[in-house]
């Protein structure tokens, strides 16, 4: 994909650029690698407001480079899966450009463009989809054009998962605004009328994000759901998420490890962004000392969260011995908690005293797959 320069005032979509890639490649990857087949659905392709002429900056483009170095990379391996990618376009001219786009891309990812509005293709996306393992990317320009009944079929697939783009900063706008249209398109979009109880909540942000999470998550029937958010670049307020649902327990754990990645990458950006914001106010150029420092904002979101995953894995443990990997996975789908948080957790707990850990070799500290974790203190609430 392309530097964030070619990202201007739009340093949100650059970081979406880069969870996608990350993304992508992990779980073509990891699929490709075990399984004939892997598919990629791109619900609202584009392209769109692209600053670099040959479309580096659009995630049609960064997607087929992607899986194009997957395959590169899987056949080193000696392992040759087929592996697709389907674009969804409602705008004439723009389905146009990507046709041009797919035409002119060299490689041997097989591509297809389905021309016209998601919900009008929701069946021919199921049918082309067919049995293959599918990344499905949700990307909208608001809130309308994926109903979560039109999503339902989608994500009922048995093989596959789904990032959607959750566009708060837009929908927090209107969610005061009562118009009876306005009300029923949001119904539409969760699937139930539960957001109108949100519009008072003071953690309206939180409430209003998980419940659409567990709209998704109950609409595919994924064991396993969560959030990434994504912050404007000049405030302290997010943007939007990026959901996520899927039915493997590594995919969570995948999922987290991007988040790492992009939180870095969103420091330095975010830091650049507001720097050379002031510079254009006051006229005046600053030093540029580089973006290590964590914003306060983000250490306290970050301690918190490290806060709930003590508790979940508390409550977790309350309920009797629990393998490793079915615990992983429910403290993983906290947003920024990460899996050396989780195990540093477990390895304190056992320092303490407080936790058990069947399953660990003589030498080993980690706990891992196949460990049984127990609590042998209970916390005094
Ligand atoms: C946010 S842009 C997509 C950006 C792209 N995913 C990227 O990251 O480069 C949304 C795109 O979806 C198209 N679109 C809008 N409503 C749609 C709908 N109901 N179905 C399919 N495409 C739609 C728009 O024309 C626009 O190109």
């Amino acid at each position: 994909m392309k530097p964030v320069g070619y990202y201007k005032d739009r340093e949100q979509t650059y970081l979406k650029h880069f969870f996608l890639e990350r993304y992508l490649e992990t779980v073509a990857y990891h699929i490709g690698y075990s399984q004939k087949e892997f598919v990629y659905v791109d619900c609202f392709s584009g392209p769109w407001r692209a600053e670099d002429e040959e479309l580096g900056d659009t995630s049609i483009r960064i997607a087929l480079d992607r899986l194009n170095s997957v395959r590169n990379g899987l056949a080193q391996r000696q392992k040759y899966p087929s592996i697709r990618a389907i674009f969804v376009e409602k705008s004439p001219s723009v389905f146009a450009t990507l046709k041009q786009v797919l035409q002119e891309h060299r490689g041997d990812v097989k591509t297809t463009a389905l021309a016209g509005s998601f919900e009008d293709n929701v069946d021919r996306i199921v049918d082309q989809v067919g049995s293959t393992f599918a990344f499905i990317f949700v990307d909208p320009t608001g809130w309308s054009g994926f109903a979560m009944d039109n999503l339902r079929p989608i994500l009922q697939r048995a093989k596959g998962e789904v990032m959607i783009n959750f566009m708060y900063d837009f929908i927090n706008r209107f969610l005061t605004f009562q118009n009876a249209a306005n009300e029923e398109s949001l119904d539409r979009c969760f699937g139930t009328r539960e957001w109108r109880s949100i519009r008072d909540n003071p953690d309206r942000e939180p409430a209003l994000v998980n419940l659409y999470v567990e709209q998704v998550r109950t609409a595919g029937c994924f064991p396993y759901a969560t959030f990434s958010r994504i912050l404007k670049p000049l405030h302290d307020r997010a943007y939007f998420h990026l959901v996520y649902a899927t039915r493997s327990a590594k995919g969570i754990e995948q999922f987290r490890e991007v988040e790492k990645k992009v939180v870095t990458e969103q420091q330095s950006v975010r830091q650049k962004a507001q720097r050379e914001h002031r510079e254009r106010k006051s006229g005046q150029a600053e030093i540029d000392f580089g973006a290590d420092v964590q914003s306060p904002g983000f250490r306290h979101e970050r301690e918190q969260q490290l806060r709930k995953a003590d508790a979940r894995l508390t409550a977790l443990l309350e309920e009797g011995p629990v393998g490793y990997e079915v615990l992983q996975p429910r403290v993983l789908e906290l947003p920024l908690v990460w899996n050396t948080d989780l195990n540093e957790m477990l390895v304190n707990g056992l320092r303490s005293g407080r936790l058990g850990i069947q399953g660990l070799g003589p030498r080993e500290r980690t706990p891992k797959a196949g460990c049984t974790i127990r609590l042998k203190t209970r916390t005094l609430s």
